[in-house]
Parts: structure tokens; C-alpha cells; sequence
């Protein structure tokens, strides 16, 4: 069974080192998180798959790894600067600040069971509230000097557009890879990692000819179901389509479906992916108005780099359209992790938690566990199976004896270790069967199931299953 509220996780989280509170002994900093030692490697294995799947596997993409603060004109000619806003109240009575399109999301400051605007609080009219962080670069604080830390990665992308097609010699279409981190003043960070005001996103532009772009579309699409279904292990029927209405659509977008997963807290956007058109390249592009383009530029005042494309086939410059699937790290570890949490009785009646991920996901592959603790020579073997397997570099392995060996499942277990072995003396050659000399047992964390195999064989075999 999956996770049932955000509660669960969050304490299996910090407990078993995962992710803690942003600043936590200084009273935290409100929607910020910090990933710890497990964390890291599971969010790590995430983009390492998104990078294999996207990049690796195709013909047709390049990636790139751009700047965090980029000039202000950027945000200016992207619409960001003037659109990228949220509706913003205040109640007058408990003097909260709230999203106004979801009040269900805050929670009024005198009666915290009660949303904003159920309670005798008056709420203000809504006004726009631009959700980019500001920062100066460099030691004056002046007009100058004044930027924007990115809210998504993507623009990165934009701007270096011909920079990648004059270097790589790339014909469209061809996309764009990049994972890195993005920074939004959100009213209501909420609900774990879910929304935050620091986080990462793994984007794609994909560059296609305009009327092309529809049909490309869906193959994003459909593509990107497979990858959360076939690559991080999420369950299909925990997956959906949303078709965001035209009402709803960002400034740039021409049709954009959200891929929404079934989190504890209802469903909600893992993945955007966008009909971004030729709005980004345009706005870049002083010259669009003479190519007499769709996007709305005011000329003369644009980027001095044409973002345009010669289409040798067609011998014209063109401005291509563009296909964005936009996924969250920080939500594609939490739907992993809600995915994989099960609690399961077993038969004597005892609840043990596992985190069933993907083996490719788990931070740890393999932990070697010494039946005794005390027995020097089970000990030294244990250890040197550990670092032979860990010398492979293919999978992080621990070494473990600072418990009894029921607890030492269950916290492998927990963390979603794939596989235990343990090393015994019958490892050694010495136990009741000197048959099983040079052998260990391994144990699966699903089924619990325990046999026998040889030490040679090992790295080959969980190699095989992860
Ligand atoms: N470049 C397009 C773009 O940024 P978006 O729908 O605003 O589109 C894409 O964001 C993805 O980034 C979302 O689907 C979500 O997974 C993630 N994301 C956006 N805001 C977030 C936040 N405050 N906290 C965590 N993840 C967020």
C-alpha cells in the first residue's frame, strides 16, 4: 500500500536521514529543504535515469548546464517580469498572507483549523504578486546591478539556443536537456517538498518546425508517462492527464497537459508538458517582427543575437516552435518515495516498513551484514565482500553490524535496500555444512526470501537484478 498521508514519510525521512528542514537549528526557513545522506543518492539515481532515458537514449538531444542568474533583460523579453505572478491577499484581521486561488491551501493564523476566509477574517482584494527572487550582483545595490535568480530553468536553454546549433551543427528537430536548480517566492510553500521556494527541474525544449509541433506533442507526452511508469516504477492508474484550460495556460503556452500524480494530499502536477510555440525565441529575437512572426516583441529593444534557424530544406530562416516537458525533482522523489512506502503485517503479526523502489532508485544497492559481530574472521570477510562489491562502482554497498541481525533488516528495509547479504560460518567453511564454504546468503527485501550463493557470483547477480 502506498502512502496514506504526508506524515508518514516525512518522519521516515528525517528519521532514517533522507531530507530535514532547511536551516533546522536556527527555526528553519520556511520552504527550504535539505537532502541528507540517503537524499542525495536517491535524488541523484532520479536524475541519473531522467539523464539516461532523455539524453543518452535518443540521437536527437544535447544537453547543458546554464548560469542560475542571468541578465534582467532575459526575464524582461520572456514575459516573466510582467506575468509571472500570483494572486496575492491579506486578512485583515489575522494579517496572514494567502494565494487567493488556493485559500484551501492556507491556513488562517488565529484558528489553524479553519482556511482563510471561513473564519470572521475580511480577505483584501487580490493583487499581483510577482514570485521572482531578487538579488544584486556585485557590491552595489543599484538598478545595474539588479537580477533575478531563475524560476525555471528553461530560459537558460532559450538563449543559448544558436549558441548550441553553431557548436554541435544540430538540425531541428532536437531538444535541449538541462536539470538544475530553480527559485520561486511561492505565497503558500506547502506540503513537504511538494512546494517549495528552492527546488530542481529536469526541462527538455525540444525545437521543431511550426506545424510540426502538435503531433510532437503527444509523443512528449506519451513518452513521459512511460518514463514515471517503466523508469522510476510509478503506478500507471496513479498517473493522469490533466488538459490545463485555455484560462489557466502560462503567457507562453499554446496547449500545455499537466501529468498528475496520486499524492496523499489528492492529485497533483509532477510534470508540465508545454506547446511553448516560437514565443520564447521570438520575444529573444529583435528581428521576429521582420520575419513577420507570431509572438508579440517589441522591436528594436531585443536581444541582439537573431534565435533564429536556417531550414536548409525549405531555405528559410524560421523561428522553430518549441515542446517542453518540465518535470520537478523534488516531486519526483516524493511521488517515489509515496509509490514505494508500504506497511505489510506479517504473519506474526508484526508491521514492518519497506520502501519498495525501483532498485535503480535505491540510495543503497546491497548491505553486508556479519552474523556475529564478534567473530573476527566473519567480520573480515563480511567487510571484504563489501568493498569488492562497492570497487565495481556501480553500486554503493554498507557495511553494518551495530545490531542484531532482525534489526538490521528492517532498517535496510526501510531505506529500500534491494538486497541484504549476511556472511556466517558456514561462509567460512566452518559452520554444520562445509559444503557452503565461499557462500553467503542473500536476502530480497520484497519477498524476504533467503538462499544461498557464491561469493564469486554475487556482484554478477545483483548487477543483473538492479
Ligand atoms: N519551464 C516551465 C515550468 O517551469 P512549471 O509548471 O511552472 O513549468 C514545472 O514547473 C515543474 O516544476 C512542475 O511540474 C513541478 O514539478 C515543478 N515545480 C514548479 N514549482 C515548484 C515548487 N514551488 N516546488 C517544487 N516543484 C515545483
Amino acid at each position: 500500500m502506498a502512502a496514506q498521508n504526508m506524515d508518514q514519510l516525512v518522519s521516515l525521512c528525517k528519521r532514517r536521514g533522507f531530507i530535514f528542514g532547511g536551516s533546522e537549528i536556527y527555526g528553519g526557513l520556511q520552504g527550504t529543504f535539505d537532502y541528507g545522506p540517503l537524499g542525495v543518492e536517491l535524488k541523484n539515481n532520479l536524475k541519473k535515469l531522467w539523464w539516461q532515458h532523455n539524453v543518452y537514449e535518443r540521437d536527437d538531444m544535447e544537453g547543458i548546464d546554464c548560469a542560475i542568474l542571468m541578465n534582467r533583460r532575459v526575464w524582461q523579453y520572456s514575459g516573466h517580469e510582467e506575468t509571472f505572478v500570483d494572486p496575492l491577499v491579506d486578512c485583515k484581521t489575522c494579517k496572514g498572507r494567502f494565494r487567493a486561488d488556493k485559500l484551501q491551501d492556507g491556513t488562517c493564523l488565529k484558528h489553524p483549523k479553519m482556511h482563510p476566509g471561513e473564519c470572521e477574517g475580511e480577505l483584501t482584494e487580490p493583487r499581483a504578486f510577482n514570485m521572482m527572487f531578487k538579488t544584486a550582483v556585485g557590491p552595489l545595490a543599484d538598478p545595474e546591478s539588479f537580477a533575478y535568480l531563475r524560476p525555471e530553468t528553461a530560459q537558460g536553454i532559450f538563449v543559448n539556443f544558436k549558441n548550441v546549433v553553431d557548436s554541435t551543427n544540430r538540425k531541428i528537430p532536437f531538444g535541449i536537456a538541462q536539470i538544475g536548480k530553480s527559485f520561486r517566492n511561492e505565497i503558500t510553500p506547502r506540503n513537504f517538498i511538494f512546494r517549495v521556494r528552492e527546488f530542481e527541474q529536469m526541462e527538455i525544449e525540444y525545437f521543431v518546425r511550426p506545424g510540426e509541433d502538435e503531433a510532437v506533442h503527444e509523443q512528449w507526452i506519451e513518452d513521459h508517462v512511460n518514463f514515471w511508469v517503466n523508469e522510476v516504477g510509478l503506478k500507471r492508474e496513479n498517473l493522469n492527464l490533466y488538459e490545463v484550460p485555455a484560462a489557466e495556460l502560462a503567457h507562453y503556452s499554446k496547449r500545455t497537459v499537466d501529468l498528475m500524480y496520486k499524492f496523499p494530499i489528492g492529485w497533483e502536477e509532477l510534470e508540465g508538458i508545454a506547446n511553448r510555440t516560437d514565443y520564447d525565441l521570438g520575444s529573444h529575437s529583435r528581428e521576429q517582427s521582420k520575419l513577420g512572426l507570431t509572438a508579440t516583441v517589441k522591436e528594436n529593444e531585443h536581444s541582439t543575437e537573431k534565435l533564429t534557424y536556417f531550414d536548409q530544406p525549405n531555405n528559410k530562416h524560421i523561428v522553430p516552435y518549441v515542446i517542453e516537458p518540465s518535470a520537478g525533482v523534488d516531486r519526483g522523489v516524493l511521488a517515489a518515495l509515496c509509490e514505494a512506502y508500504d506497511e505489510e503485517t506479517l504473519e506474526n503479526g508484526e508491521v514492518r516498513t519497506v520502501l519498495r523502489l525501483k532498485p535503480s532508485l535505491s540510495p543503497i544497492k546491497v548491505a553486508v551484514l556479519p552474523l556475529k559481530k564478534n567473530a573476527d574472521e566473519i567480520v573480515t570477510l563480511a567487510k571484504r565482500i563489501k568493498n569488492e562489491l562497492q570497487a565495481s562502482g556501480e553500486m554503493r554497498s554498507v557495511y553494518d553490524d551495530s545490531a542484531g541481525i532482525g534489526k538490521l533488516y528492517r532498517r535496510q528495509d526501510e531505506i529500500g535496500t534491494p538486497f541484504c547479504v549476511t556472511v556466517d560460518f558456514d561462509s567460512l567453511g566452518r559452520g554444520d555444512d562445509v559444503s557452503q564454504k565461499d557462500t553467503v546468503t542473500i536476502r530480497d527485501r520484497d519477498t524476504m526470501q533467503q538462499h544461498r550463493i557464491p561469493i564469486a557470483e554475487l556482484a554478477t547477480y545483483v548487477r543483473s537484478r538492479i
